[in-house]
């Protein structure tokens, strides 16, 4: 995994003044220092949807063909079929003492999106859908596509701002909101369920990095050029992306070690993505000495990844949640051209772009 592939890069450079870096270069699994058992509440729960605000994708399908095509091309529509009969989800679910998948609560959460229906039972209708990343809809769709109740010409600009603003308040997660945009993808890609790893044999997260993740097979910019090309993030736009996933790889990681319990599979693997993700926050914040980042990397590096600081861990995260969210909002990227050499190539996306109309 990433983890692995990123640990024996040496960081060579003078520390943040004041930021002890504890750690750096040490083996994390050596690093991890026995901590006490904490008795702490439930493990960090995934975001699950309100299935009674779910509309389902075939109603965004009737206005959204092109990217509804995209989807489902993807992994996270192919789950939906797949799962149920692969082999390796019998043996997690078996280990955990559990009988359907499907219909299992906890692999509902991430796998699947569910619904209530008009006569209120509740089943799963598709696999991670348009609104397991863009929210459940139903108070929303209607307000942001309607342009007021007039034609997109005569609609005034005051007029979509308010539209605009409804559908945020109303839980609509846009594209311009990289930020929250990026913690829902955090939310199931670091999978902060001990149990579920350390029990069940479940992967420890995805080796996820926002700009490969996000850039290859999901990739559906095709509504605001009317489907005429899958429209490649700007080079402004891809910076951010980078930093912010870094910057929220770094809270989630946080996060998750902060309600381990136990010196397992799940609590290393998340003091590893710790310690690579604060070793790449500290090259952002040297690289554009950005306040931020700079914020980001000292609360970061002054992280002691034990499971006896989990009350510390939790704080860290919220700051790092904090500046991460100033910084997305502050930043349109034309700025931050220092982060362009940290950016992968085109090759490492993660699956195929889809073309429009293919
Ligand atoms: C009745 C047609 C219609 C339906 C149904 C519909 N949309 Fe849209 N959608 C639109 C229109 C029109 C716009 C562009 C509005 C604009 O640019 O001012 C839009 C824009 C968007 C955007 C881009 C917003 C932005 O900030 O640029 C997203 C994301 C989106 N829709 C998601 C969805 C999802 C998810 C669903 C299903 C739950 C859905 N839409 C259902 C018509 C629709
Ligand atoms: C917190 C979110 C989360 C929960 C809860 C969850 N999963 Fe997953 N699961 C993921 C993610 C993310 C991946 C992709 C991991 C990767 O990138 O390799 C995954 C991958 C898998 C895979 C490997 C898929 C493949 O195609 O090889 C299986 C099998 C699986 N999950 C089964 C389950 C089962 C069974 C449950 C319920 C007991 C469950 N998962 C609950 C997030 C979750
Ligand atoms: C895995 C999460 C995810 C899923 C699933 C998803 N989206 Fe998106 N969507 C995003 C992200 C991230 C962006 C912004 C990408 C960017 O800015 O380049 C986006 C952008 C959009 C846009 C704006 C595109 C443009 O041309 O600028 C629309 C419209 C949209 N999504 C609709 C949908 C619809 C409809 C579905 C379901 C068929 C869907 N999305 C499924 C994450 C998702
Ligand atoms: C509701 C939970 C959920 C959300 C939100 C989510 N994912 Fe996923 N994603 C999964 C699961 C589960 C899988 C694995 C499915 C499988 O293989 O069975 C997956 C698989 C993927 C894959 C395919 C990986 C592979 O090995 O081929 C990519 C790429 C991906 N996700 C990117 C994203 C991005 C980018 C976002 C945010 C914009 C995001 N996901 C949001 C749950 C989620």
């Amino acid at each position: 995994m990433q983890g692995t592939r990123h640990q024996g890069i040496p960081f060579a450079g003078a520390p943040l003044a004041g930021a002890p870096f504890a750690g750096a270069g040490r083996s994390l699994a050596a690093g991890l220092a026995l901590g006490l058992l904490l008795a702490l509440p439930e493990a960090a729960q995934a975001r699950a949807p309100d299935p009674a605000k779910v509309v389902g994708a075939t109603e965004c399908a009737e206005c959204h063909k092109e990217e509804t095509e995209t989807w489902k091309k993807t992994r996270h529509y192919k789950t939906f079929k797949e799962l149920p009969r692969n082999k390796e989800a019998r043996k997690i679910g078996k280990a955990l003492g559990l009988r359907r998948v499907r219909s299992e609560g906890l692999c509902l959460t991430c796998h699947f999106s569910s619904k209530t229906e008009d006569n209120g039972k509740t089943k799963p209708i598709a696999g991670i859908s348009c609104e397991s990343c863009h929210s459940p809809a139903k108070d929303w769709v209607k307000r942001h596509s309607k342009y007021s109740g007039k034609k997109k010409e005569t609609e005034t600009p005051e007029e979509a701002k308010q539209r605009w603003i409804d559908a945020e308040a109303a839980g609509m997660i846009r594209p311009s909101m990289i930020y929250t945009l990026t913690k829902n993808c955090y939310g199931c890609h670091i999978v902060p369920e001990e149990k579920l790893v350390n029990k069940g044999g479940h992967p420890a997260g995805s080796p996820f990095e926002l700009v490969r993740w996000s850039q290859g097979e999901i990739r559906h910019n095709t509504w605001h050029n009317s489907g005429k090309e899958n429209r490649p993030l700007s080079p402004e736009r891809l910076r951010l992306f980078y930093a912010v996933g870094v910057a929220v790889e770094l809270e989630s990681a946080l996060r998750a070690l902060s309600k381990a319990t136990e010196k397992d599979r799940f609590a290393v693997t998340m003091a590893k993505r710790v310690q690579i993700a604060r070793l790449r926050a500290r090259r952002l914040a040297r690289a554009t000495k950005d306040p931020d980042l700079v914020k980001i990397a000292r609360a970061a590096s002054a992280a002691r990844l034990t499971l006896a600081e989990a009350k510390s861990l939790a704080g860290i995260a919220d700051l790092v949640a904090k500046a991460a969210q100033a910084f997305a909002e502050k930043h349109d990227g034309s700025k931050l051209a220092a982060i362009d050499r940290f950016l992968p190539d085109n090759k490492q996306h993660k699956g195929k772009t889809r073309t429009p109309g293919s």
